[in-house]
């Protein structure tokens, strides 16, 4: 058998070379640990990690085709690098995508995304429950461009045809949002995008393609923040934007090249890693989160948990055509007799975890606890918090994979207090 480095030639080709071997398409786990992979004249095994800034060339006339971006080889890590290229063929794969471009983090995926297709003058429809700093992003810097945003319900596809004008040019939405577990229905959603012209973005952190697949629902765009399930163990921060081949090398490897918000190959290697485990945390993690979740809706001193596991969930039904599990993320609301209450009872809940984490990242093997309307969201306006749900007693707990047992013996010192 030949050597896939040699065998495929092209980009494309390397994409699935080890599926070439196949007669039929391979499974969602094969491709986790398999796919994109190039391997050396040395023949390794593992994916090696190609940590060079630049690349060289056979003699001048190549190097000038390179950088006319005519032949396939390497050039400058900015642009383009083996390892990373693993990374991205195999996330693309995963996702269903034509093509994917890797970045330095999550929130450098959403600034390439906006850099890349919008302009002055442009309008965004964006769910209102996203990223704290995803709202900043476009509320903040994208306005001093002349960039406008209205903010609306990823539940209520109907807000969303209402605020469309001329001018719109992204719909953007977390599902599930974070920190609140809201759905949007992606299918339904795509229907008013293609009226309106516009490009449907799904961020998908929370449910990564292990779970969600937002291309197949009729997503035009996928974003990633990494540095979440993907790595997987909380080491190293990545983010990756998805599409179809000729939007990603018309409209954003144009800013990866020009702008640098490039993913680093050691980051590249590392999220290789986390790839190859993503199948069986998601699965895992989910239903130590369901059993959590479960858990918590039986607490008193519990108003509200959010979990689009649980049947209590107001769109539990749209999670089970759109999900196949809940996901690892629940959220839940303390009672208290005020704001200042809520909040006094949701801290002493975070002061009182010595097992879980007190940090803002998610996707980690090891649980975490944050208060968002403090941390991750402190830096929204707080009318903006109020239309979001993002209250004084809410916490958000991302499932990592201990055993539940301690996790609930963790929460009830501070669930008692
Ligand atoms: C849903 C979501 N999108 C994007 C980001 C930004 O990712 P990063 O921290 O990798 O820039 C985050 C970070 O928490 C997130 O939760």
């Amino acid at each position: 058998m030949q050597n896939p480095a040699t065998r495929f030639s092209t980009r494309a080709e390397r994409v699935f070379c080890c599926q070439a071997y196949m007669t039929d398409p391979l499974n969602f786990d094969t491709l986790a640990v398999r796919a994109g992979t190039i391997r050396s004249e040395f023949g390794e095994h593992s994916e090696a990690l190609f940590l060079t800034s630049s690349f060289v060339f056979e003699n001048a006339a190549q190097a000038a085709e390179r950088f006319q971006a005519q032949g396939e080889g390497f050039v400058y890590s900015r642009f383009s690098n083996p390892t990373v290229a693993m990374f991205q063929d195999r996330l693309a794969a995963l996702e269903g995508a034509e093509a994917c471009l890797a970045t330095a983090s999550g929130m450098s995926a959403i600034l390439s995304l906006c850099l890349g297709t919008l302009k002055a003058g442009d309008h965004i429809v964006s769910s209102h429950s996203i990223f704290g700093a995803t709202v900043q992003l476009f509320s903040t810097l994208l306005a001093r461009f002349e960039i406008s945003t209205t903010y609306v319900s990823s539940s209520q596809p109907e807000q969303w045809r209402k605020a469309v004008r001329p001018n719109t040019r992204l719909f953007y939405l977390e599902t599930p949002s974070n920190p609140m577990a809201e759905l949007g229905d992606i299918a339904a959603l795509k229907e008013i995008a293609r009226s309106a012209g516009c490009l449907l973005v799904v961020d998908n952190c929370f449910c990564t393609p292990a779970l969600q697949r937002p291309i197949e629902l009729g997503a035009d765009v996928v974003i990633h923040s990494a540095t979440k399930y993907i790595d997987g163990q909380g080491r190293v921060l990545g983010g990756a934007v998805l599409g179809s081949k000729s939007f990603i090398q018309d409209l954003i490897a144009p800013v990866l090249r020009t702008a640098g918000p490039s993913l680093s190959p050691f980051n590249a290697w590392v999220l290789l890693k986390g790839l190859e485990t993503l199948g069986i945390r998601m699965e895992r993690q989910s239903a130590n989160a369901l059993a959590l979740a479960q858990w918590l809706e039986s607490v008193p001193g519990v108003e509200r948990v959010h979990y689009p596991g649980l049947t209590s969930h107001r769109q539990f039904e749209l999670a089970k055509r759109q999900q196949s599990t809940g996901g690892a993320i629940v959220s839940f609301e303390v009672s208290g007799s005020d704001d200042e209450d809520k909040r006094a009872r949701a801290w002493r809940i975070v002061d009182q975890c010595k097992l879980i984490s007190i940090t803002a990242n998610l996707g980690d093997t090891r649980t975490t606890i944050t208060h968002p309307a403090t941390t991750t969201h402190g830096r929204v306006s707080a009318e903006a918090r109020l239309v979001a749900g993002i209250g004084e007693g809410l916490l958000r707990i991302a499932v990592g994979l201990e055993d539940v047992g301690d996790l609930q013996e963790d929460l009830s010192r501070g669930l008692r207090a």
